[in-house]
């Protein structure tokens, strides 16, 4: 149609016609929140590069939980900073029933049963060299890596986690972990597979949080060439058919074309990882007073939302539902 047959800004006109033709939506049921915790009690402490953020001994870990479940969030993802005693090469801690993440999984599921329990499967906070597996002659290992992994899964899974989460791009970690939680009889224990997890520089005020940062080298040779697009979608195809419930982006602003071709290549629901550098970055030009944070948070989560995700794994999701309501 020509103008003036048409005119664009006509369904524009007004709030009322803005909020009828509107194609997308923002709800606390599309928000996952990352949960970092320590050992300790009473504990909070706010993360440097991630202002207003904190990491929680698991007694305030429970009743954040708690909280976020009042407020409307249904899944939260555990991170867990274990000491430096605890990390080796081999991913022992990463097993032990009595491990933190273990722990942590139990009391919040106690707590709050209704709430979604996603957790980070991966070697990288119990590493003594900060990578994702285990390390031999600098390399990170893929398949003794897969074995860990699985097994870490089930254990996450007989502490009470509805999801696992890996985190690690180790190639064929989903089938393992698939297997390994049917063999256990963990048939409704769900994967959220980082199917399409480049090797970004985003994530530097994470690696904080957890101290977890790579002691040499860097994580190109599992983590994905953030020059690639075609490579996520082989990836991600790869994962459903490995038995992935969902899948995941990350990070996520600057990749939104990835968000968008999985969108369009499957049809299982599509998370985005809007990443702890992506967070931080907002947080500083906020403080300078250079952009307007509220909007410009909002802005980012509903576009999102409009590249095809479903779910959004987000340090914002607090603030944003106190908008919302
Ligand atoms: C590690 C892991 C990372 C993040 C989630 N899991 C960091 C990394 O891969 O080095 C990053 C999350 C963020 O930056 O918010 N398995």
């Amino acid at each position: 149609m020509m103008f003036p047959l048409n005119r664009n800004r006509r369904l524009r006109s007004s709030a009322a016609l803005r909020d009828l033709v509107r194609e997308n939506s923002l709800s606390a049921n599309d928000f996952i929140v990352p949960l970092f915790i320590v050992e300790g009690t009473q504990s909070k402490t706010e993360i440097p590069s991630m202002p207003n953020y904190f990491r929680f001994s698991i007694d305030l870990a429970v009743k954040e939980a708690k909280r976020l479940y009042g407020l409307g969030i249904r899944g939260v993802l555990l991170f867990v900073k274990v000491t430096d005693a605890e990390k080796d090469n081999t991913g022992a801690a990463a097993l032990n029933p009595e491990g933190l993440m273990q722990r942590s999984i139990r009391a919040i599921k106690a707590a709050v049963p209704e709430l979604v329990v996603c957790t980070d499967v991966a070697l990288d906070p119990y590493s003594n060299y900060g990578h994702d597996g285990i390390v031999e002659n600098k390399q990170i290992v893929n398949d003794v890596t897969v074995e860990i992994l699985a097994k870490m899964a089930v254990s996450h899974a007989e502490s009470g986690a509805d999801i696992v989460a890996p985190s690690d791009m180790m190639d064929g970690r989903v089938l393992a972990i698939r297997k390994a939680l049917e063999n256990a009889g963990f048939v409704n224990t769900g994967i959220i597979s980082y199917s399409a997890k480049y090797a970004s520089a985003f994530y530097g005020p994470f690696r904080d949080a957890l101290d977890s940062a790579p002691g040499f080298g860097d994580k190109k040779t599992y983590q994905m060439d953030v020059a690639n697009r075609k490579e996520a979608i082989i990836e991600t195809l790869r994962d459903i058919e490995e038995g992935a419930d969902i899948v995941m982006v990350k990070p996520g602003m600057p990749y939104l074309d990835i968000v968008r071709d999985l969108a369009n290549n499957t049809h299982v629901p599509i998370a985005v990882y809007q990443v702890s550098g992506e967070y931080a970055m907002l947080k500083a030009a906020a403080e300078k007073g250079w952009l307007d944070h509220d909007n410009v948070m909002m802005e980012q989560l509903m576009a999102f939302k409009r590249a095809g995700a479903s779910l959004i794994v987000t340090y914002h999701a607090e603030r944003t539902i106190q908008l919302l309501q």
